[in-house]
Order: C-alpha cells, then sequence, then structure tokens
C-alpha cells in the first residue's frame, strides 16, 4: 500500500514551461517576473504593495528591520509556532516577550497580549498558525497602542478573516507588514526556497523591495542595512503560475478539512479542529486533539499516513533560548497543545481514494 505524505507540492506543464522559458531568457535575477509575482501576489492579498525575497526567514528580519526594531524594543509573539517566528527578533537585537495562545484557534491570545505590553513594546508578531487566520481584534490593540503589527503569514496563503467592521482581509493584508514562505509544504510554492513581503502601510512600501536589494533606494544609494534577499526569476515566474491555483486549491483544502470534521463528529478519542467565527481557514495543516497523541501516531503510521505532532518543545523552551528570562516558564496552553496536537494530510493534492483511507483510519483509532 502507498505510504500518504503530509506535504506533496504541485508541479504541471505550466509551471515547468514557465522555469524552462526563463532559462532560456538568461535574465536569471531582477528581471520582470519577480516584479509581476509582487504585482499578483499584492492584488490577490489586498495589500499595497508586495516583494518577493528568499524565504519566509528572511521576510521576517526583513520586516523587523524595516519597522525599525532593534536593541531595546520588545517585540511580542507565540512560543507555539515555527521557530524562525521568534528568532527573527534575537537576530535583530530586540528582546523576544513570549505569550500564550488561545485554546481553541491556536494563536494569540489577545488578552495575554494586552497583558505583555511595557512602554518598550514596539510590536507584535501574529502568526496565523496551521492557515487559521489570528483574531482580528490584535490589529486594533496594535492600533490603540501605536505597535507595528507584523503578519506571520507562512502558513495562510489564502486565508481570510471578516473583520469588526464587517469588511473581509485576505492573509497579506491583516497587518502592517505580512511574511510569507514559499517553502515546498506550503498552501503554494516556487520550486525551492521563496518568500514574500506585503506590507498595508505607504511608509513600508518602497522599503519591502529595498531591503531585499542592499536596503537600496531605486537610484542605488544604500539607505539602511539590508543583504541580498533576492527571488531568482526562475522562483518566480514558477510562483507566478502556482498564485493562479491557489484559491481553487485553498478551495479544495477546505472541502478535505469539511469531511474530516464530519467523520470525526462523535469520535471518543478524537476532537477536529475549530474554526474561527468569520474566518476562511487556508488548512495548511489539519490538526486533531488528542490525548493519545503518539498512540494515534503509532495507529497511521501501521495504516502507512504520515501523521506528525508540531512544536512538542515550544521556542521558549528550546536551547537558544537558555539565557532568556521566559525560559522554561509554564505557557499552559502552548504546553497542552505540543502534547496533543497531531497534524494529517491535508493537502490538496490528497485523492478521494487517499481521503478515504485516511477517514476510515481516523474512525477505526481506538487507543484501548
Ligand atoms: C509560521 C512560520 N513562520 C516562518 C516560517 C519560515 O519560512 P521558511 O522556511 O521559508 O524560512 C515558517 C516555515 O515553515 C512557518 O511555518
Amino acid at each position: 500500500m502507498e505510504r500518504i505524505p503530509t506535504g506533496r507540492p504541485s508541479w504541471n506543464n505550466a509551471m515547468r514551461q514557465a522555469a524552462v522559458e526563463t532559462l532560456d531568457s538568461k535574465r536569471w535575477v531582477k528581471g520582470p517576473k519577480v516584479a509581476a509575482f509582487g504585482a499578483a501576489f499584492a492584488n490577490h492579498s489586498g495589500a499595497l504593495n508586495a516583494h518577493p525575497c528568499q524565504n519566509g526567514s528572511s521576510s521576517l528580519w526583513a520586516a523587523l528591520r524595516i519597522a525599525g526594531i532593534g536593541p531595546g524594543d520588545e517585540v511580542i509573539v507565540p512560543s507555539y509556532t515555527f521557530i524562525s517566528t521568534a528568532t527573527c527578533i534575537e537576530l535583530v537585537g530586540a528582546t523576544t516577550v513570549f505569550v500564550d495562545v488561545e485554546p481553541d484557534y491556536y494563536c494569540l491570545d489577545v488578552q495575554a497580549v494586552r497583558n505583555a505590553i511595557t512602554p518598550s513594546t514596539k510590536a507584535v508578531i501574529g502568526v496565523h498558525l496551521f492557515g487559521q487566520p489570528y483574531n482580528p481584534e490584535l490589529i486594533e490593540v496594535c492600533g490603540e497602542n501605536d505597535l507595528v503589527l507584523i503578519e506571520d503569514a507562512a502558513q495562510a496563503h489564502g486565508a481570510a478573516q471578516d473583520m469588526v467592521d464587517g469588511t473581509s482581509r485576505v492573509a497579506g493584508s491583516m497587518g502592517d507588514i505580512g511574511c510569507f514562505s514559499f517553502f515546498p509544504s506550503k498552501n503554494m510554492a516556487v520550486g525551492g526556497e521563496g518568500g514574500m513581503l506585503t506590507t498595508t502601510k505607504a511608509a513600508y512600501a518602497e522599503k519591502i523591495s529595498g531591503i531585499t536589494n542592499h536596503g537600496r533606494s531605486p537610484n542605488l544609494e544604500a539607505m539602511e542595512l539590508g543583504s541580498n534577499l533576492r527571488m531568482s526569476e526562475v522562483s518566480a515566474a514558477i510562483g507566478l503560475v502556482q498564485l493562479e491555483h491557489l484559491d481553487g486549491w485553498v478551495q479544495r483544502r477546505n472541502a478535505i478539512a469539511a469531511r474530516y470534521t464530519e467523520a470525526l463528529a462523535d469520535h471518543l478519542h478524537l476532537s477536529p479542529p475549530s474554526v474561527r467565527p468569520g474566518a476562511y481557514h487556508a488548512w495548511h495543516q489539519y490538526c486533531i486533539q488528542t490525548d493519545h497523541a503518539s498512540a494515534f501516531v503509532e495507529h497511521m503510521d501501521r495504516n502507512h499516513i504520515d501523521a506528525r505532532r508540531y512544536y512538542t518543545t515550544p521556542i521558549h523552551c528550546q536551547q537558544v533560548f537558555q539565557n532568556h528570562s521566559q525560559y522554561q516558564i509554564t505557557l499552559p496552553v502552548t504546553d497542552h497543545l505540543g502534547q496533543t496536537l497531531v497534524a494529517i494530510p491535508v493537502m490538496h493534492e490528497l485523492h478521494d481514494e487517499e481521503i478515504e483511507r485516511i477517514v476510515k483510519a481516523l474512525i477505526t483509532f481506538n487507543p484501548s
């Protein structure tokens, strides 16, 4: 029986042709594909501007640099997330402030954010974890307290959220600066490493491209510290084709997620994930909560299905933070999620028979 993986990137003739044509053109860097990919991504996310870059981690570092965050500044983040959401803060010399997340939706707990704000707080990095948009109240909290809101949308291409005023915003336009990853397992990819910076603020609109090119202005004068974070033309050409498919792919992920949630409705040992009211979930991961996480992973493995536990050691408990004042403190929800969440395959490339194989494995799980 063929094993079902947790990720399976899409690749088709249009993507292959775009890549080969770009290579044949010998315009491999700083060309029209990167510009076009940025413009198309801004259009899709409703951001004022967008610019491709090397990967999601460098986009986070760049976002903090653009926002002028450095030594003496505090930045609030969740600890239940991918490592670079927090290490980017230390890399710019600022202070990381870890707070807990919501028990139902796994994103920043807005009340915990309010409680953590001090006169030194300059920014918040919110994560749309597993594709679930963060609480839109975070936008208000940052506005009221004059804080820069950096949106870690690395797992949320195509997610959207209804706002308090009744409008809807797509990931990439739910903060001041948005950061995306195109790592091959993400909802869309670029045939290698890749990232995207977006912004909704005029003050950052020029800077998001400059920071990827040594902090230079259009007349090539270095205005601030940057580096070479540029995306290649061939990656951008592939990304442009992938972006055309994104909405359909996220719809497919939603349909698969709905099938699992229906199948788990009365399960004694597995709880399906909740969706925030007003959210359009991008389902980068479908995480089931269970008190029997190890047994569940083993059960799926016996059924030739990959299942993965995420962030079992939260960031504030990892060696790299051993000298941090919050090293190994108790963040109850974060700790609990690390012990109880298990992700199962939900990628858009799953075939119908594979989905039914997964459903069958879910309903036959019984740890006793
Ligand atoms: C939430 C989150 N932030 C940031 C990143 C970093 O992206 P990259 O791997 O492209 O550097 C990832 C990637 O896994 C992520 O999931």
